[in-house]
């Protein structure tokens, strides 16, 4: 297993050579073992929103949020890449806005990279960040701090005028100068002629196997968020359930006194 640290451009030049294993993490516990487990990249993802905060959505994600999590991932990682990812609101206004807060990804929070949502509208901001020194991945498809606009979270891209904006917008993520570019919520013939269109690895989420790499929320592949399960998540384990189990035995033996034992007291 590679032990070096991973760069945007080592993980670029991955595509065509070995699939991309990306997770979630939003803090230092988990993200020593994603770390551990030869995970190439690990995504500090808004998704924080939800699995750590308890939100909705996304959108009431704040940059001190995002920093406050991504300084304990990367605590936690010796050679993933560690990508934050920009909330809502933080790459908006300006240019200079996104160059102070993605700065601050790098700063603070020790982050090797940033991700943005969105297609050709935002060429100039991408390129305005690397052409600053901060790596940047894309991500196009279902956008979820868009769903107001979106209409919720909907599969993207399938009928012919859909399917065609995001094959430009991922021509002009890759012109921009993105490292890679995460696919989200489209069908994978879609998501295949995209990998093929474009020389930066594509990252699916929902789309399908011909992606470069695949990434997946961490409490999803874990079973520790929520009943819903997602068509294109895959469950590893059902850890919920788990620890379901082991706080309902704690409370047993508190109360029934079979613990503390003698092996957990001393004399
Ligand atoms: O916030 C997140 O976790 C993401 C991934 C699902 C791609 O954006």
């Amino acid at each position: 297993m590679n032990t070096s640290p991973w760069t945007a451009p080592k993980i670029k030049a991955l595509k065509g050579k070995e699939k991309i294993v990306c997770l979630t993490a939003y803090d230092y516990a988990m993200a020593r073992l994603v770390d551990a487990a030869g995970i190439h990249l690990v995504l500090v993802g808004d998704s924080l929103g939800m699995t750590m905060l308890g939100y909705e959505n996304t959108l009431p994600v704040t940059m001190d949020d995002m920093i406050h999590h991504t300084a304990a991932v990367a605590r936690g990682v010796k050679t993933a890449l560690v990508v934050g990812d920009m909330p809502f609101l933080s790459y908006h206004a300006s240019i200079e806005q996104a160059i102070l807060n993605a700065g601050r990804f790098i700063q603070e929070g020790g982050a090797n990279a940033v991700k943005i949502e969105g297609g050709a509208f935002r060429e100039p901001l991408i390129h305005a960040l690397v052409q600053n020194g901060i790596p940047v991945l894309g991500h196009i498809g279902l956008t979820p701090q868009s769903i107001e606009v979106m209409g919720g979270y909907k599969v993207q891209g399938r009928n012919h005028e859909g399917a065609k904006q995001l094959l430009e917008d991922a021509r002009a993520v890759e012109e921009a100068g993105a490292f890679a570019l995460v696919l989200e919520a489209m069908p994978s013939d879609l998501a295949a002629e995209i990998t093929a269109t474009v020389k930066i690895p594509t990252i699916g989420i929902g789309a399908g196997p011909a992606c470069d790499g695949q990434v997946l929320v961490l409490h999803d592949v874990l079973g520790l968020y929520g009943d819903f399960k997602p068509k294109f998540v895959k469950r590893y384990a059902d850890l919920g359930a788990q620890v379901a189990q082991a706080l309902a035995q704690y409370r047993q033996e508190v109360q029934s006194g079979a613990f503390p034992g003698p092996e957990q007291s001393y004399e």
